[in-house]
């Protein structure tokens, strides 16, 4: 019997064959615990995957692997085909250097749960800025973005107030907004709407949901809604203790699940 993580051939690979972010054998250790057992899984172009899984399963490190944030103990983590840690030179692979990193990082956007908007700029400017000053976007350019993302994420009418001045949703909308700007090709959404007000949860997964239908963008997401997972994700990954316990569609997880570990995870949290 293959263990479950050699046997999640990932749903949401199989359609179109083309993977934007493959993890392959990826132990991650704290210290002496292993938070990342030999992990495999991969997201094709165009797909949304979830994460699911109880506290401490691993969820979270695994983007801020990603974001290069931390780095893995062994294993190879690839975006759009470019190694996160390891870049080529004069045919021989070294340990990626700053530029390298920086490269690969613009392809990927990420936000957290506690957005962290520059609380000295109005909405606008708070997603215009990176564009001018990472990307290079002209001024005009990079505001007429903004407005339409903002347009999105329904702040047209905040433009001009500071973060202090807008509620937590809408400042956690902003914040999509603003990760969107950098033109990522993928988006990595972390509990967005976990330390919101419950009334506020709402109107931000219907954002999210709009996104998710409206734009091409990849998106991995880790959230404890499960019916914002059921409805937006083309396949859904539990996670226990580092590693991949089951995946499939959002209707085999959620209505037919295979593991005990995700019966059981799922009685708590639907
Ligand atoms: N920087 C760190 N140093 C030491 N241990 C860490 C560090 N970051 C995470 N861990 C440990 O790694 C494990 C996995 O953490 P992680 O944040 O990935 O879990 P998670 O699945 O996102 O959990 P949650 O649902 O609570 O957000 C936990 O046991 C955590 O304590
Ligand atoms: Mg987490």
């Amino acid at each position: 019997m293959p263990s479950p993580a050699d046997t999640h051939e990932n749903a949401a690979s199989r359609a179109t064959g083309t993977e934007l972010v493959r993890f392959e054998n990826v132990t991650k250790r704290f210290g002496g615990t292993t938070v990342l057992d030999r992990l495999d899984f991969s997201v094709a172009t165009g797909k949304h995957v979830t994460l699911i899984g109880p506290s401490g399963s691993g969820k979270t490190t695994i983007l801020r692997l990603l974001m290069t944030l931390v780095k893995p103990d062994e294993g190879v983590i690839t975006v759009d085909g470019d190694r996160l840690t390891h870049e080529e030179r004069n045919g021989r692979l070294v340990p990626a250097g700053e530029r390298h990193v920086r490269e690969v990082r613009k392809k990927i956007g990420m936000v957290f749960q506690h957005f962290n908007l520059f609380p000295n700029m109005k909405v606008l400017r708070n997603v215009t800025e990176a564009p001018v000053h990472v990307l290079g976007l002209s001024k005009d350019e990079a505001e007429q973005r903004a407005r339409e993302l903002i347009e999105l994420v329904g702040l047209s009418e905040q433009l001009d107030k500071y973060p202090s001045q807008l509620s937590g949703g809408q400042q956690q909308r902003v914040a999509i907004a603003r990760a969107l700007a950098m033109r990522p090709q993928v988006l990595l959404l972390d509990e967005v709407t976990s330390a919101l007000d419950p009334e506020l949860v709402a109107g931000v997964l219907d954002v999210l949901r709009d996104i998710a239908q409206s734009t091409d963008i990849t998106l991995l997401v880790v959230t404890h809604e499960m019916s914002f997972a059921r409805d937006i994700s083309d396949a859904v990954l539990m996670f226990d203790k580092g590693r991949i316990v089951e995946s499939g569609t959002p209707e085999k997880i959620f209505s037919d699940p295979e593991h005990e570990r995700t019966r059981e995870f799922l009685s708590t949290v639907l």
